[in-house]
């Protein structure tokens, strides 16, 4: 009975020390992406698509079908001046290699905003299915995800 309390305390006093050895101190220059962006890439899609800011992030794995929850609307400037608003909620359904069902995202063309239902991956370039016309750019524009410009309560 002594005997195994001395061995408990020893291994008490040993405790702290193994987190050390088993996680070293490596630098850690890049936050790790959220899941949301992990998925995009799973599905073959740059992370670009989506803002830094998701809070929330839900995906039926089954049926493709997903909620990203942005904390706010997010409004960002895409390549070639677009400017796109993102709901607080976007949803739709995610294989790969394509988005559907597109519900949250608009883009400012043509004068006007316009919802962006759809996009698909098609070599090196993403097609955006804007309002009833499909407009093609670069994946490579779409690397980095973008900081939301500007929040508003919705
Ligand atoms: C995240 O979203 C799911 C599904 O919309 C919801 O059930 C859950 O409560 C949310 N979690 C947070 C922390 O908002
Ligand atoms: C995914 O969707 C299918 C079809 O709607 C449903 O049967 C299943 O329960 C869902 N799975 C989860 C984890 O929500």
């Amino acid at each position: 009975m002594a005997k195994s309390l001395v061995v408990f305390s020893l291994l008490l006093l040993l405790l702290p020390i193994s987190p050390l050895t088993a996680h070293p101190n490596t630098p850690n220059p890049k936050p790790s992406p959220s899941p949301a962006h992990t998925d995009l890439t799973n599905y073959g899609f740059p992370i670009g698509l989506l803002p830094t800011a998701v809070e929330n992030y839900t995906i039926n794995r089954t049926t493709g079908d997903f909620i990203v929850d942005l904390g706010g609307t997010c409004k960002v400037t895409l390549p070639s001046d677009y400017v796109a608003t993102y709901s607080k909620k976007i949803t739709g359904k995610i294989v790969v290699g394509k988005i559907a069902n597109i519900n949250g995202i608009s883009v400012r063309a043509l004068f006007r905003s316009q919802p962006i239902t759809g996009i698909r991956s098609s070599g090196d370039n993403l097609v955006f299915e804007i309002g009833t016309v499909s407009v093609k750019y670069p994946t490579k524009n779409f690397e980095e995800s973008p900081a939301c410009e500007g929040r508003h309560s919705s």
